[in-house]
């Protein structure tokens, strides 16, 4: 098992739907340990999400359920402590917290550039830097952030302008965690996906969703286990000799 033992903090995974719900268990079916952080987690959820995983994969795995709004930095310094009393360290950080509007430049208010850039930006830097307090004093560990296809090709599919710089920024953080923290051991990687069929693209119309589609060279949507394939990739050994890099999750409809 490609993860076993390893204690893994993946922030984003309250949806059943969502991309972090599928990271969640492919890495529990790899061995994880694994603490759920999320802004709406509760004890509910965090059942709901165990017995998931207990039904797909054929035990219950140790999942341990956090609320965390990682735009507050006290907050992150408070979940990753509670990890790391509860666990005794953390291993990897998967950060798919995010949120999408879609608004055309014009339309784009002060107000919603401050919640998208809040959540997606100043939330990754917030909580990779929580984390990476305690990967530098181990001197190991893995970061992934989900950034977006909308940082590379100029704009979402869903998302605006704002989406799309906040993922840019992801990109931009991700490298230059890299880059300094490298020395000591650490790596952080990006993963970049286009439309993957979760809760975001619930105001998709079909027609849109069609004609999305149809120009995709694999025809057809990305599914939240192909994403959490890319990240359980990152996140073991395999990839013991990447960092830095940008991992396309795409079908190809961004090739470059
Ligand atoms: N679905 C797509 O088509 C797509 C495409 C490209 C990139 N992405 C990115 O992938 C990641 C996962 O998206 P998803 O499609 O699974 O969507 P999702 O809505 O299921 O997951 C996002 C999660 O982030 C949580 N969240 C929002 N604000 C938060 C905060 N302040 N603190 C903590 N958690 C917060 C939400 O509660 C939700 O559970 C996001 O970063 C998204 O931008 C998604």
């Amino acid at each position: 098992m490609l993860l076993q033992d390893k204690v893994c903090v993946i922030v984003g995974a309250s949806s059943l739907r969502g991309i972090g719900y599928a990271t969640a268990e492919l890495f529990a079916q790899n061995g994880a340990r694994l603490a759920l952080v999320d802004l709406s987690m509760d004890e509910g959820i965090v059942g709901d999400i165990a017995s998931s995983i207990a039904s797909s994969i054929g035990h219950r795995p140790l999942i341990a359920g956090l609320r965390c709004d990682i735009e507050n930095p006290a907050d992150c310094e408070r979940a990753v402590a509670e990890v790391v009393a509860r666990f005794g360290t953390i291993d990897c950080l998967v950060n798919c917290a995010g949120i999408v509007q879609a608004r055309a430049m014009l339309s784009i208010a002060e107000t919603d550039y401050d919640r998208v850039l809040g959540v997606n930006l100043k939330g990754a830097f917030n909580i990779c830097k929580s984390a990476l307090a305690v990967f530098a004093g181990k001197k190991a560990g893995v970061i992934i952030n989900l950034a977006s296809v909308a940082a590379q090709r100029g704009g979402g599919l869903v998302g605006g302008a704002h989406y799309a710089a906040s993922k840019g920024g992801v990109v931009s953080l991700t490298r230059t965690i890299a880059r300094e923290f490298g020395p000591v051991g650490v790596r952080a990687n990006v993963v970049c996906p286009s439309m993957v069929e979760t809760g975001m693209l619930d105001g998709l119309t079909r027609e849109k969703f069609d004609e999305i589609v149809s120009a995709i060279p694999l025809q057809r949507a990305g599914r939240p286990l192909d994403v959490a394939g890319a990240c359980l990739f990152l996140a073991s050994d395999l990839s013991a000799y990447v960092t830095g890099a940008t991992i396309d999750v795409n079908g190809g409809s961004h090739i470059h």
